[in-house]
């Protein structure tokens, strides 16, 4: 029998800090009001240059290096973002062609905040089925892009990031154990981003009108969150066959201190098991629940042999839990340098699209 077990991780965010401070210079709002009412002190901003495929490739070679592996012995991956580098090509594309994994399939995964947990569990079913054997799953949002500054509902709320793992499989027990996954559409337009798909295409008139700013009714989101994130955390613990009390951590999506704080209540679980960073970062949507993985096991909070639920929930209406047991890297004599490849990707890169040009030189355009 196959396991999937998460056997690297690695987080990238945006060195600019945006405190309450700076916030209440731009909107009318305070520290005390954005900390009482959401826990959070200050969010991660993209620079120039930072794009959500930059942050996810970043990512994604820490991820390699903690799990020992090239970026060649990569089969899959899956980005899941709500705010991509373009509606297409794929991040995971961009960050296939920048990181030198040349024999993965690559797609992006759209389930909002829930997502990082869709993402995991389809790259865990496709190696638990045996038709690949390593994957890399990253969360990576640019939410600062999208959001509306002169909005002090939504601005507070949002910040830049992202988290990685790599999934392998393995004949030893462990690993993703259980997820589940829900949505309800009906739901949709609590939390939405109007514009620029094919119901409003970009044009002035819809620039103008503010459609291509994330419009969200706050009250509805959090009487939705506080109502799943209990229920889904029990359903992935039934499927997993395993009791509350042996959960080490959970992991739930960081959006606000308030639904965390519910969920806790929910489950009759005291906040200390609560794996919460949201303070230092923001709601980073689907990147969320990676970078609270990430410096979870960093100082050392989260241990080999661990159980732990990831929780989460999001536009769509999307929600989500998934039970593992931690790895840590799987035993191996190697060490690999995955940052060494990306002078040797940019060139392969390079190279590809050369050969493209000579191709279409030589053959001609269109015919
Ligand atoms: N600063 C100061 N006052 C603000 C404010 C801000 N940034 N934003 C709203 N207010 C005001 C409102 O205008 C309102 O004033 P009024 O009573 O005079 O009308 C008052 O504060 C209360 O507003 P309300 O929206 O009821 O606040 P709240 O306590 O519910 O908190 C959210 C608002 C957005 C923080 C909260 O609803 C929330 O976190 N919702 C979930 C959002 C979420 O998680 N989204 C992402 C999902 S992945």
């Amino acid at each position: 029998m196959t396991f999937a077990h998460i056997t690297g991780w690695g987080m990238s965010v945006p060195e600019t800090i945006l405190t309450n401070d700076d916030l209440s210079k731009m909107v009318e709002t305070s520290d005390e009001w954005i900390r009482d009412r959401t826990g959070i002190r200050e969010r991660r901003i993209v620079g120039d240059g930072q794009t959500t495929a930059s942050l996810a490739v970043e990512a994604s070679l820490k991820a390699l290096q903690g799990a020992n592996l090239h970026p060649t012995d990569i089969d899959l991956i899956i980005c899941s973002t709500s705010t991509p580098e373009h509606i297409f090509p794929a991040t995971a594309c961009l960050v296939q062609d920048s990181i030198g994994a040349t024999k993965a399939g690559a797609f992006d995964l759209l389930a909002a905040c829930s997502g990082f947990i869709y993402a995991v569990n389809m790259a865990a079913q496709s190696i638990r089925s045996g038709a690949i054997q390593n994957a890399l799953v990253i969360g990576s949002e640019t939410l600062s892009r999208f959001v509306n500054w002169k909005d002090r509902s939504t601005c507070i709320l949002f910040g830049d990031g992202a988290g990685a793992f790599v999934l392998q499989a393995s004949d030893m027990p462990g690993g993703v154990l259980s997820a589940v996954m829900h949505s309800d559409g009906s739901g949709g337009d609590t939390l939405i981003l109007q514009g620029g798909g094919s119901k409003h295409p970009a044009t002035e008139a819809t620039v103008l009108e503010g459609k291509h700013y994330i419009e969200m009714d706050g009250n509805e989101v959090f009487r939705f969150a506080t109502r799943v994130m209990a229920q889904a955390t029990r359903e992935t613990l039934e499927m997993a066959g395993i009791e509350l009390d042996d959960v080490q951590w959970i992991i739930p999506h960081q959006a606000n201190i308030r639904i965390i704080a519910a969920a806790a209540r929910g489950l009759k679980m005291p906040m200390e098991r609560f794996v919460v960073n949201l303070d230092r970062y923001g709601n980073t949507s689907t990147a969320s629940i990676p970078i609270a993985t990430v410096e979870a096991a960093a100082d050392g909070r989260l241990k080999p042999g661990d159980r732990i639920v990831l929780v989460g929930f999001g536009a769509g209406l999307t929600w989500g839990a998934l039970a593992a047991e931690w790895t840590g890297p799987l035993p191996t004599e190697r060490k690999v340098y995955p940052r060494r490849y990306r002078a040797w990707a940019r060139i392969r890169s390079f190279l590809l699209r050369i050969t493209r040009v000579i191709e279409g030189l030589i053959w001609g355009r269109g015919s």
